[in-house]
């Protein structure tokens, strides 16, 4: 695994001269983000040697450096998912990748369903921790000692500072945010109702496929991590819908302008 990741490392490093400070993974409604910035270069994940591939509709795949004002950030628009298919450590490779080009603070973004009943579709979620019981760990394997130790710490995934500084930015903006515990299935199938229920008695708030495993991979190589849902949908048995990718994404266009104000911001302070 390791050789791999050198190998695609390699190969962007051949293309691109950028140093990042702030890696960026942008989930669904959050795709034209990069229209908002400074763009220095672009890479295609298809242009990578050995880089896994996302095929989701919505996902455009690629790297994309650049200035958001000042800070030198590496986005992820589109990222890799599990359901796809590829084995864990290639949905975590790009997330280690920007880590090793230098970024040492990582934003993750989302869309998920609210298995909170107190939240509603539209809001945005800070992250305060996850769980990751329902997928495999990322971390499974050989250990790669040049990135982590073989047992990492995950007592303070998402650093309390960054979550200050979110809530700060938040208030700024005069964006109401709420705050909750992140849970990771595997999908693509949505969740049954019983599923959301034990997910809700494990103390979870938000459910998704995606998120967790990358925070794990940037807190195995020490990234500082932050991460925000957008609650597109409630999640299954909290509302008479069923669930469908076109209104999770109908709602995270909705949320989309003040989503990107609100990064912007974190980004700039954190
Ligand atoms: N479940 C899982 N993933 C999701 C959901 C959901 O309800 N909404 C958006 N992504």
């Amino acid at each position: 695994m390791y050789k791999k990741l050198m190998t695609c490392f390699a190969s962007v490093k051949e293309k691109v001269d950028f140093q990042p400070e702030i890696a960026l993974i942008l989930g669904s409604g959050l795709g034209d983000y990069v229209d908002e910035i400074q763009v220095e270069q672009t890479i295609p994940y298809a242009e990578i040697e050995g880089f896994p591939v996302s095929t989701v509709k919505g996902h455009k795949g690629k790297f994309v450096f650049g200035y958001v004002e000042d800070r030198p950030v590496v986005i992820m628009q589109g990222r890799v998912h599990y359901y796809e298919g590829y084995p864990m450590s290639d949905v975590v490779l790009p997330t280690r990748m920007m880590g090793m080009m230098g970024a040492k603070k990582i934003l993750l973004t989302n869309a998920a369903g609210g298995c909170n009943p107190d939240f509603q579709p539209g809001d945005l979620m800070m992250i305060t921790d996850h769980i990751a019981a329902a997928i495999p760990n990322p971390l499974i394997g050989p250990n790669i000692d040049e990135l982590g130790t073989r047992f990492p710490d995950m007592s303070q995934v998402y650093s309390r500072r960054l979550q200050e500084v979110i809530r700060q930015c938040a208030h700024a903006c005069e964006i109401p945010i709420r705050e909750g515990v992140y849970v990771q299935f595997t999908g693509p199938s949505y969740e049954t109702p019983a599923e959301i229920r034990m997910a809700r008695s494990w103390g979870g708030d938000a459910v998704g496929m995606s998120t967790a495993c990358e925070a794990i991979a940037a807190r195995h190589m020490g990234m500082e991590v932050g991460g925000i849902s957008c609650i597109t949908n409630m999640a299954a048995g909290l509302s008479d819908q069923t669930l469908s990718h076109q209104e999770v994404q109908e709602t995270a266009d909705q949320v989309s302008k003040v989503f990107k104000k609100l990064v912007t911001e974190i980004i700039i302070s954190m």
